[in-house]
């Protein structure tokens, strides 16, 4: 099977990726000027430390429905990073002594300026990452929610009185800000995951310093122009949320003393993970592939450094004998095509029941051949681009070794022919669903490994346990979903012996989690927790206080040192 469409149009489509041209697509000039990003200058600054600057290598931001060039950013080179950690630590000098609720109020604002553009800020998204409008602009919303959620937080990161077994003592637990983040962010929600990281690290009086997706630098000036615009404005220094677009000399200045396998990571730039390291902020959070993670995990941990990790997802959706179709099959077609797949909490395995399996796979069915892939930015359109080439190879392998194995393609399976013009150099895919001739319970790696791309997996069960054991038996533990009417399977689902993933969810699907509570997965996922939740008590320092205001200085556990 072709992985790639071989047509002419597909040449000039890698002409246009890697020829330098001077030509820009016309696609992005109305967006960027509504964003007061200039589309005049060919090479717009990618690092921010409270001034505009980038003198590193030249990234192209390719347009994924079209392969068409829409803006050239300059990187950071190894000193202008180097520059913006030093300039984001003297920031958190100054801005952790803030008053939380000042601090709020900053969030408050950037609040307001983000849902001011929030439109022009979606379509942004939606242009250079690939999703659909809609989705697009929810991302925007999730990093508007989480802004709102900050702003209450930062009246609420409230330590503990704790008793103390001596007299005239009190202990107390007190929060303080932690430092630096470093937020290295994936390309698959270039906004929201920022979102998450920032609010919630603004509030608690820490720095950031934002390294996004290379793939995703528009998504990033955009939304960094926002927040410094209201830092500055509050008179706070701009480097509390430094932006480094990421460049290859910086990477490769590491690289050169460090044996690390770049190789397999569908969707986040190995270098990003490996200078924030170098330059040892006081925390990493990082959101991209388990290869990756496991690389940032141990050299942070190795510096003793605080890592937050959100890794890979295998989600799973089971379907019991009493789920509502109407409800499931919907939210099945959405966890499975939304994002073209492409959401870490993307439904990639499905469980169905035997005795409703062959009318929900006939249904399901008849949705995937009604979609028609399209212009992301068109409203009508449900399915979007893959966000780039290397997306597509992802795809072409998950396909192929499905292929290979014997595996039964119900529905799609290629990539998309006979698309419009427009947008015949765009990474379109059909959407597919299989049933694999393995198990899911084996270690095949058709079920074991996260396929970045929409490519759902199903096998049929008997006993909901087994569906459970399934749902278990893989390496990563992000999100799950069971779809039933019978509240013992949802008692059996939630307590001990049922998911063991982050996101547990019933009549649910796996993906758009809100922000509210605390988002992240077990097992090979990183067991991070970002956004809601408790996950604010990993951005700060914890102390615990004993003060002594008595006349005396017992000692405790009773022990005695008498002089
Ligand atoms: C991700 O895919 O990395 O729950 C984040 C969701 C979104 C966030 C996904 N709110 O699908």
């Amino acid at each position: 099977m072709p992985l790639l469409p071989s047509s002419s149009a597909f040449l000039l489509s890698r002409a246009t990726l890697y020829i330098p041209s001077k030509s820009l697509s016309t696609r992005a000039s109305a967006i960027l000027s509504a964003l007061d990003i200039p589309t005049d200058p060919i090479e717009l600054d990618g690092v921010y430390d409270g001034e505009w600057k980038g003198s590193g290598d030249v990234l192209e931001s390719i347009c994924p429905a079209t392969g068409e060039v829409l803006a050239r950013v300059k990187s950071a080179s190894p000193k202008e990073l180097h520059t913006a950690i030093v300039k984001s630590r003297e920031a958190y000098s100054q801005f952790k002594s803030v008053p939380a609720p000042r601090r709020g109020d900053i969030v408050r604002q950037i609040r307001e300026a983000l849902a001011s553009k929030r439109e022009e800020l979606g379509a942004l998204v939606s242009l250079e990452m690939g999703k659909i409008r809609t989705e697009g602009v929810g991302e925007v919303q999730e990093f508007v929610d989480i802004c709102d959620y900050a702003t209450g937080l930062s009246r609420m990161m409230n330590g503990r009185v704790v008793s103390s077994e001596r007299p005239g003592h009190s202990i107390l637990e007190v929060p303080n800000p932690l430092g630096v983040i470093g937020v290295l962010s994936a390309f698959n929600f270039p906004v929201a995951v920022y979102g998450w990281n920032l609010a919630i690290s603004l509030a608690a009086g820490n720095a950031t310093i934002w390294k996004p997706a290379p793939t995703t630098p528009l998504c990033a000036l955009a939304i960094t122009r926002v927040v410094s615009t209201v830092l500055e404005r509050n008179g706070i220094p701009g480097a509390v949320a430094a932006l480094v677009i990421g460049g290859r000399d910086a990477g490769e200045a590491l690289v050169q003393n460090k044996d690390i396998d770049l190789g397999m990571n569908g969707f986040s730039s190995p270098f990003s993970a490996l200078i924030f390291i170098l330059f040892h902020p006081t925390s990493v959070s990082f959101t991209g592939s388990e290869a990756v993670g496991r690389v940032v995990g141990k050299v942070v941990q190795a510096r003793f450094g605080k890592v937050l990790l959100e890794l890979g997802g295998n989600n799973a959706a089971i379907v019991a004998p009493s789920a509502d179709l109407t409800l499931a099959i919907p939210a099945v077609f959405f966890g499975a095509v939304g994002t073209a797949g492409q959401r870490c909490t993307s439904t990639r395995r499905l469980f169905l029941h035997r005795s409703i399996a062959s009318e929900f796979l006939s249904r399901l069915q008849s949705l995937y051949e009604s979609l028609t892939p399209g212009d992301p930015l068109v409203s009508s359109t449900l399915l979007g681009p893959l966000h780039s080439r290397a997306a597509m190879g992802i795809f072409g392998a998950a396909v192929a070794d499905l292929n290979h194995t014997g595996a039964e393609i119900l529905a799609g399976g290629s990539p998309w022919s006979g698309l419009e013009t427009a947008l015949r150099s765009g990474n379109y895919v059909q959407p597919t669903i299989a049933i694999p001739s393995s198990l899911p319970d084996t270690q095949d790696g058709i079920w074991t490994t996260e396929r970045f791309a929409p490519v759902l997996n199903v096998a049929i069960f008997d006993e909901l346990e087994e569906a459970i054991a399934w749902n278990n038996a893989v390496p990563q533990g992000l999100s799950s979903s069971l779809w039933t009417r019978d509240l013992r399977d949802m008692g059996k689902w939630i307590g001990p012996a049922g998911s063991d993933t982050g996101i547990v969810n019933v009549n649910v699907g796996t993906s758009g989690a809100e922000i509210g509570a605390a988002f992240g997965g077990n097992k090979s996922t990183g067991w991070g927790r970002e956004s809601g939740g408790d996950a604010w008590k990993q951005y700060v320092r914890w102390s615990a206080c004993t003060v002594n205001y008595s006349d005396a200085a017992p000692l405790a556990q009773g022990v005695s040192f008498t002089v």
